[in-house]
């Protein structure tokens, strides 16, 4: 039995020129890579009744890739989502399994990575990681994994009763990724844990991708920011504003240059761009007044802002409105391309976007910002 190490032998710096040298998009030289963020649940990122042509169906989802594959972005990556939200849109409540999903998006692009999230207690990493070099395959070697621990109660009760307490979620997430990647590595695995127990499993073939595929997670907490500086390739972060963003970058970044290594940090956050400040602004109001309220009370009750003065409450339910509590770009292209600089200035090195009409609103982002990234050197 020939069993190659756990994790290859090779420093970060290696690992990225290695990556980089095979075409891996997410290791290109863009300061700041770009992601469809959300494009296979209903209503993508934005809780609203605002009007938009965005659907829930193959042909729209192949649409949206293909145009974002053309516009050189970096990634598709979807929201992992069993169970809709409520309020009046049941927000996300159609949603599109994320692997297979993946696959579909592989087939139908040239050059995007593409991305399954995948809350890891809802599937046994063998089967997960077999999946992953599927796609892998199916890509020539384009496939990332986000992991999510899961914190959506309902949803996670779907799957067999009760939700782990905090800090568990990620003991089981790490038994998880190590198992997964001896799958990615290994000819036989055998492991015996707190959650697993593993019998001389094989997987073969092995990633296109060496080691694995380009690895992603969004833990903020403190076992959030351990288990992705030990584990990941990429930390995908939630911040308030630019300062908040400088320092959770710094603070996962600097775990993880503690163990020898280091890792990409990405954003996220809905688009909202018009060519004056006066129609994006007439853009912003429409969302909000036609946003779900009602979920995103529900959802900002559920993460116990109730508490909070009623502008912040107000505050948190908005930006749940305008894209799932990320950073909202807002504002004309030249406006934009400022605020993406910041954020590059603060350490993010990629934002994972979605628009109200993402069909409609990619062509005009391609052809209006751009070009802009490129003269501020934020993209070659
Ligand atoms: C950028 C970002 C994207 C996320 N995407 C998903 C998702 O698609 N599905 C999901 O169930 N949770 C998602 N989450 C939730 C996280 O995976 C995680 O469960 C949550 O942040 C709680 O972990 P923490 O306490 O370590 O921060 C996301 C969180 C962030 C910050």
């Amino acid at each position: 039995m020939t069993v190659t190490t756990v994790r290859p032998d090779l420093s970060y710096e290696e690992l990225v020129e290695a990556r980089r040298a095979s075409g891996v998009a997410m290791y290109n030289r863009n300061k700041m890579k770009l992601g469809i963020f959300g494009a296979n649940c209903s209503h993508g990122l934005m809780a609203t009744h605002a009007e938009s042509s965005y659907e829930l169906t193959w042909e729209h989802t192949q649409r949206i890739a293909q145009i974002a594959d053309g516009l050189g972005f970096e990634a598709m990556l979807p929201v992992a989502r069993y169970r809709g939200m409520g309020g009046d849109t049941n927000f996300n409540g159609e949603n599109y399994e994320t692997h297979t999903w993946a696959a579909g998006i592989a087939q139908a692009t040239e050059q995007i990575m593409v991305f399954s999230t995948t809350h890891v207690p809802t599937k046994h990493p063998i089967v997960a990681a077999k999946e992953s070099v599927t796609v892998d395959h199916i890509s020539g070697g384009r496939f990332g994994l986000n992991m999510t621990m899961g914190w959506y109660k309902a949803e996670m009760e779907m799957f067999g009763g009760t939700q782990r307490e905090h800090d568990a979620r990620y003991r089981f997430g790490s038994e998880w990724i190590e198992i997964a990647k001896r799958m990615w590595t290994q000819d036989r695995v055998d492991f015996s844990g707190e959650f697993f127990e593993i019998k001389d499993a094989m997987s073969d073939p092995k990633p296109i991708q060496e080691p694995w595929p380009v690895l992603v997670n969004a833990g903020n907490s403190p076992a959030g920011l351990e288990f992705c500086a030990r584990e990941c390739d990429f930390n995908f972060i939630a911040f308030a504003d630019v300062d908040e963003a400088r320092t959770t970058a710094a603070q996962v970044r600097g775990i993880a240059q503690a163990q020898g290594r280091d890792l990409g940090i990405l954003g996220y956050g809905n688009i909202i761009c018009r060519d004056t400040e006066k129609e994006t602004k007439q853009l912003l109001d429409h969302i909000l007044e036609k946003g779900d309220w009602a979920v995103a009370e529900m959802v900002s009750a559920g993460l116990g802002s109730e508490s909070g003065s009623f502008d912040k409450v107000k505050a948190l339910q908005e930006r749940f409105i305008l894209g799932y509590g990320g950073y909202p770009l807002i504002g004309t292209p030249e406006q934009i391309v400022e605020q993406l600089l910041e954020l590059e200035q603060a350490g993010i090195g990629g934002m994972m976007v979605g628009f109200l009409d993402y069909v409609e609103e990619l062509p005009y982002f391609g052809e209006a910002v751009l070009p802009l990234m490129r003269e501020a050197g934020l993209r070659e």
